[in-house]
């Protein structure tokens, strides 16, 4: 069943979701080698709590931080650590939700450590452009495998992989609602998109096969062929006139 959403809640979700896209923004300010993950889930933490929010992720599942970090052939859920530090060259997916007065927010980014490769900037690129891409089609005149439709011909017409073993989702007053949102998918099917949607569109793109592992903490999801692995999501609300994206920072 997917919850529709009131003009009201909706501007409840973008309180939570600004404070996701502020909390991204200032974490990923802090990249630069020599840092560890660690202290990157730290500075998220000391933000949401400066925020009066709470981290999303933490205890969910039994997922044991409040960010994702997910370094190269990482793909999702990398566990922060003190003994991941952060070398130039690196990409690292910040991963990052928020639960404020009932309501969630989440989104995604991937930063360069450094300067990195002219493929790993490519790969960067083409994931964050193939999410605007999905969000495009985040409009009542179409249906949700639109959305994965554009987000997956937009990346294997260069070349990348689009991830199988996850997906985008619902979101509100929790962080995981119907629908699913896969990143791949047939154009003109999936159900009808509908005013009051609120959905976290998610491509997981890899420069090499979709193939997973995971990896002995039974979180970490890495490339199979230990190629790179690139993240964006934000949260969007469907309205009458298209997509209203609840986590770019305003
Ligand atoms: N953005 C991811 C998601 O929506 C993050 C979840 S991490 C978890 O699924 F720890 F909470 F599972
Ligand atoms: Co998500």
């Amino acid at each position: 069943m997917i919850i529709l959403k009131k003009r009201k809640e909706i501007e409840k979700i973008r309180v939570a979701c600004q404070i996701v896209a502020k909390v991204l923004y200032e974490v990923s300010q802090r990249v630069r080698p020599g840092v560890t993950t660690y202290e990157l889930n730290e500075l998220s933490e000391k933000l949401a709590k400066k925020e009066k929010a709470k981290p999303a992720f933490k205890g969910y599942r039994g997922y044991p931080f409040s960010l994702c970090t997910s370094v190269n052939d990482e793909i999702v859920h990398g566990l922060p650590s003190r003994k991941r530090v952060l070398r130039e060259g690196d990409l690292i997916s910040l991963d990052f939700g928020v639960v404020k007065n009932g309501y969630y927010g989440d989104a995604a980014v991937t930063v360069p450590v450094g300067e990195v490769s002219e493929e790993a900037k490519k790969l960067i690129e083409v994931t964050r452009e193939a999410l605007y891409r999905g969000i495009a089609k985040a409009h009542p005149k179409y249906r949700l495998f639109d959305i994965s439709h554009a987000i997956q011909s937009y990346v294997e017409s260069h070349g990348f992989s689009v991830v199988r073993d996850f997906v985008g989702h619902g979101i509100g007053k929790n962080l995981h609602e119907s629908p699913q949102i896969p990143n791949f998918g047939k154009k003109g099917h999936g159900i009808r998109l509908k005013p009051g949607m609120v959905l976290a569109i998610e491509p997981m793109i890899n420069q090499g096969t979709y193939e997973i592992r995971i990896l002995a903490d039974n979180w970490t999801a890495v490339t199979k062929d230990g190629k790179l692995s690139a993240h964006f999501e934000h949260t969007v609300a469907i309205t009458e006139s298209g997509p209203d994206i609840l986590t770019e920072l305003k």
